[in-house]
């Protein structure tokens, strides 16, 4: 059975929802929301609802989202929702894929199976998938549906710089740097990291000249910005012209956008997926295109 779905999204995303909606020609309901003062929640849903709902719930700021999630699908459940999708355009947790010291939660495979528990199906862009191949494998659903800004932040590139050199800020950033080069057939090149810490990052950079050029830092996501501020810097250091950063995630944690700014950055551009000044893009049509290919068996 193929019906068009009810997306549902929190008062804080009415916005990006919106534009899903109108994308996709979905209903739209906001989750009311009340936090009561202990900080317990309570959500009401629409008191009825169609077979197969879509819950929008980007998931910077994930704790209490988490919480939300588990409400809200439930509820649904209980008001006759029997396809439940997840669109988290950013999926939380998905860094930590393995135990770095005994005894450490790998919270990947935690989140990823609490909401498989919820959904059968889950949307994202770029999540950051490094030591497993497929969302799949992270977020056990019947089908986990990976999505990339890299071709829309290629195309805004494409349209701001002359001959730009890409370049990805550590190693697993190449596959996005590539697959926004490929595009439009910009030259590319990764650095390589190593964290010692939360805002503590050593760049190296690729053997490439890199003297006269239009750089811009490419990658999944900026957290506390120190590792496009490091390499920025050292590519400015290194002959570039300018340095712009273009991520699909604008996490921008405390001071991150001024760490970036003090480094010697020009423009930050972002996609949609976290809601910030520097949002560039939209994935609204890219999502919503992607909700009619979920097969919904009810
Ligand atoms: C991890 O490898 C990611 O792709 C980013 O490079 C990382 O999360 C950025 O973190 P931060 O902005 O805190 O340096």
């Amino acid at each position: 059975m193929k019906s068009t779905p009810l997306l549902l999204c929190f008062e804080d995303e009415q916005e990006s929802a919106g534009r899903i909606a109108h994308a996709g020609s979905m209903g739209l309901v906001k989750i009311e929301r009340h936090r009561f003062p202990d900080g317990e929640i309570k959500l009401r849903l629409p008191d009825t609802l169609p077979e197969h709902v879509v819950i929008l719930r980007t998931m910077n700021d994930p704790n209490e989202k988490l919480v939300e999630l588990l409400l809200a699908a439930q509820t649904a459940r209980d008001l006759g929702a029997r396809h439940l999708t997840l669109v988290a355009p950013y999926l939380a947790y998905m860094r930590q894929d393995i135990a770095f010291r005994p005894g450490e939660a790998i919270s990947q495979r935690i989140v990823g199976r609490f909401l498989a528990s919820l959904f059968n199906a889950v949307v994202t862009v770029d999540p950051h998938l490094h030591r497993v191949t497929t969302l799949q494998e992270a977020v056990p659903v019947a089908s986990a549906v990976v999505l990339s800004g890299a071709p829309l932040l290629s195309d805004l590139i494409a349209s701001r710089r002359q001959q730009p050199l890409l370049v990805g800020p550590d190693e697993e950033s190449a596959q996005w740097v590539a697959l926004a080069a490929a595009r439009h057939g910009f030259d590319y090149a990764v650095c390589r990291k190593v964290r010692n810490g939360d805002r503590a990052v050593d760049v190296a950079l690729p053997d490439r000249a890199v003297t006269g050029r239009q750089v811009v830092l490419l990658d999944d996501v900026a957290s506390t910005g120190h590792t496009v501020a490091r390499a920025a810097h050292l590519l400015l250091a290194a002959g570039a012209v300018s340095v712009d950063v273009a991520v699909t995630h604008a996490l921008f944690a405390g001071d991150a956008l001024q760490v970036m700014l003090d480094a010697g950055v020009g423009e930050v551009w972002s996609t949609d997926c976290i809601s910030h000044p520097s949002n560039s893009v939209s994935m609204a049509s890219t999502i919503a295109e992607a909700l009619t290919r979920i097969q919904v068996a009810v």
